[in-house]
């Protein structure tokens, strides 16, 4: 029987694995910059809290959730977003009842039962942001700001931004009057009538050109926003063209989730095809309370760390790292692999990467191992080198030599490396 991974996942195994950390690490970096902290969160939750949380007109809740029965009899779904877990412990934890706004971050694994393709996956990886508790147009361009460093940071620079406002509830309210009564004059069918009820603004999004062409004449929420939103939102305009980051106002945008309000964004990659949305995020006012917290707003954002990859290949900026082994140890018998395991364990303190050649290979199948590690340093650990107590520390590139103990191993090749 030979297994295979779940149809639909990202996974990552050496060496492309290398870029993948890269890319995680490099867009969390920037997050941990602007004092943002981690929360561990789990992988699955009651379903209603992505239900009530994420909105029931979303693909995301309706067609894409991962959702069972544990053995309790109650209903778990995998997460198919970070905000309403991350959300959870903000109450849970009574970070919002601290110095505001609570900020955290999160990373790791998300599922939704998309239909597979090119960048977009059932189970993927994202790292994302939250800031709870303050309203503040100052805030939501700091978040777009990481955001943009962290694509910046890695080398990205195919890639635009798309910002919308989507206004404050009076703004929508008055918005979805309109929009209602140009959604009645269209022929459409019962089951997007029903999806129209639960969130008018998702047509603009309907896969089928010929409902985004029946929306083209419809009316756009940029245009109802109240004063206050209309300020806020230049306001927003203001601070990233101070910071100079480009944008494009996109008032047609809608994300896949429904509980955002106000400022909300996407950067989209040029390179990437269809699933080009390589972050996205925005600002969610009632959403503290519709999961049981307090009446706060928030803000953050979710970052795809595959596509930030895929995107990162496309552009050709991943940095060539490939895995070298610092010293490869060749013990001969049995008390030489004692010896070895010794020296092994000794640098496991440092920042020195040590491997041993196990199994009893003969030294030249060990070299090959040593090759392939592209080992920079060797020793090879044989009778008369027990014996002296002094070994020959090899220089794989140059083939220089040195000879060193026990004792001055740690130190020399610490030395050495440090000039490499
Ligand atoms: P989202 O736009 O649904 O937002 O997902 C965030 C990012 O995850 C997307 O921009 C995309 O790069 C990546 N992504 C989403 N689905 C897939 C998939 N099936 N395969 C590969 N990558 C994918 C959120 O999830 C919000 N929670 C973001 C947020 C945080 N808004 C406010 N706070």
């Amino acid at each position: 029987m030979k297994f295979q991974a779940p149809k639909g996942v990202s996974e990552y195994v050496p060496p492309r694995s290398r870029a993948f950390e890269w890319t995680r690490d490099t867009l969390v970096s920037a997050i941990k910059h602007s004092g943002y902290q981690l929360v561990e969160l789990p992988i699955f939750e009651d379903t209603e809290l992505f239900t009530r949380g994420v909105g029931a007109s979303t693909d995301v809740v309706s067609k894409e959730m991962y959702t069972f029965e544990d053995r309790g009899g109650r209903s778990i779904t995998l997460r198919p977003e970070g905000t309403v877990g991350a959300l959870r412990a903000v109450i849970e934890h009574g970070l919002d009842r601290g110095v505001l706004p609570a900020k955290v971050f999160y990373v790791g694994q998300f599922f939704r039962a998309e239909r597979p393709q090119a960048g977009r996956y059932r189970q993927f990886y994202s790292v994302g942001i939250e800031a709870v508790g303050i309203d503040d147009p100052a805030l939501d361009a700091e978040v777009i700001a990481i955001a943009y460093a962290g694509f910046r940071a890695l080398g990205l620079t195919k890639f635009h931004l798309d910002i919308t406002s989507l206004g404050d509830a009076s703004s929508r309210a008055a918005h979805r009057v309109d929009l209602m009564k140009y959604i009645g004059t269209l022929d459409l069918d019962e089951a997007t009538l029903a999806r129209a009820q639960l969130n008018p603004l998702r047509l603009f999004d309907d896969k089928r050109e010929e409902v985004r062409s029946l929306m083209a004449g419809a009316p756009i929420l940029m245009d109802y926003l109240s004063e206050y939103s209309r300020d806020h939102f230049a306001a927003v305009r203001s601070h990233l063209d101070d910071l100079n980051i480009p944008y494009v106002i996109n008032p047609r945008m809608v994300r896949g989730l429904d509980y955002y309000t106000g400022t909300t964004f996407e950067f989209v990659h040029d390179l990437l095809g269809a699933q080009s949305g390589i972050g996205g995020g925005g600002s969610y006012s009632g959403l503290m309370e519709e999961i049981g917290g307090q009446s706060l707003p928030g803000i953050g954002f979710g970052l795809g760390i595959d596509r930030a990859l895929l995107a990162a290949e496309a552009e050709n900026v991943v940095p060539v790292d490939e895995f070298a082994s610092d010293l490869y140890l060749i013990p001969l018998g049995v008390a030489a692999k004692s010896v070895a395991l010794g020296i092994s364990e000794s640098l496991r303190g440092s920042e020195v990467t040590c491997e041993i050649a196990f199994g009893d290979r003969s030294l030249k199948g060990a070299m090959k191992g040593a090759d392939k590690s592209r080992a920079r340093f060797v020793i090879v650990l044989g009778d008369s080198e027990l014996e002296s107590g002094t070994f020959e520390l090899k220089h794989m590139a140059s083939g220089a030599t040195s000879s060193v103990t026990l004792t001055t191993l740690v130190q020399t090749l610490q030395q050495a490396l440090s000039v490499k």
